[in-house]
């Protein structure tokens, strides 16, 4: 008996830590390659615990996203999952291609097969750090409810504004609420995304309310890029003296 309350103790803490890192943080405090394990193997059941609202899907992310953006330009949904802004855009009659982004190789898969003929998404199953994409190849970014998940969030901004063209647009979503405290070091308030999206190079940023557990936030890469990092030294802007 004197071993045992302390054993039972020990499981149930235990229990208490593996749900908390596997289930309710969905395995962001273990790394990427836990929460691709994770999200891999809960793909077929994420629409059902999503429950999307497709009228709300049309009318906050395709519509907004079909007026902003000419037909034929070419947004890049980043950790796309099941193709949310792909169909979205679908539903709301929108002629904007899409390359749909994510380590997770089966939110892709079942995306596609509630997407039928998705001629005009291509799906690529590459890390938001390192986008396989080429430099300003993008009008819009999409990055919806991925913030969370990334370890360097200011280097995956880096990466989403390197790929915008002069004048595109950022649409991320920030957790809000008491979902704000649920995962602690990697959720931001709004000014702190402020914050990180301005050094970043980012301008008119805006904030819409959206879900229960998230805003909106639109920001947009200058025509002009504006990185400190960016800006040449007095020597550099100089022009080289006439012989
Ligand atoms: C909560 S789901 C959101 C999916 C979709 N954007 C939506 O709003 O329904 C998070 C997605 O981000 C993906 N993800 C997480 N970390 C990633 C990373 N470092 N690079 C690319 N995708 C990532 C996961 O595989 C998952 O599909």
């Amino acid at each position: 008996m004197g071993a045992f309350l302390p054993a039972v103790a020990l499981v149930l803490l235990l229990t208490v830590v593996l749900y908390w890192l596997l289930i309710a943080t969905e395995g962001v405090y273990l790394g990427p390659r836990v929460v691709t394990w994770l999200y891999d193997r809960a793909a077929s059941q994420y629409e059902a615990i999503k429950k999307f609202d497709p009228e709300c899907e049309r009318a906050l992310i395709g519509a907004p996203l079909a007026r902003m953006l000419p037909p034929g330009a070419t947004i890049l949904d980043v950790g796309a999952g099941t193709l949310r802004v792909a169909r979205a855009l679908r539903a709301a009659g929108a002629a904007q291609q899409v390359i749909a982004v994510d380590r997770s190789r089966r939110m892709l898969e079942e995306g596609r097969k509630l997407l039928p003929g998705a001629g005009a998404c291509h799906l690529v199953q590459a890390d938001c750090m390192a986008l396989p994409l080429a430099s300003g190849s993008c009008d819009a970014v999409t990055f919806l409810e991925v913030a969370e998940f990334v370890q360097n969030l200011g280097a995956a901004l880096a990466e989403c504004q390197r790929v915008l063209s002069p004048g595109g647009v950022l649409l991320l979503s920030n957790r809000k609420g008491w979902a704000r405290w649920y995962m602690p070091g990697h959720v931001r308030s709004a000014e702190e995304l402020t914050r990180m999206l301005e050094r970043e190079g980012f301008c008119e940023i805006v904030f819409v309310p959206w879900q229960v557990e998230y805003d909106l936030v639109l920001a947009r890469k200058p025509v002009r890029t504006q990185r400190a990092q960016d800006v040449p030294d007095q020597g550099q802007a100089l022009p080289a003296p006439a012989r």
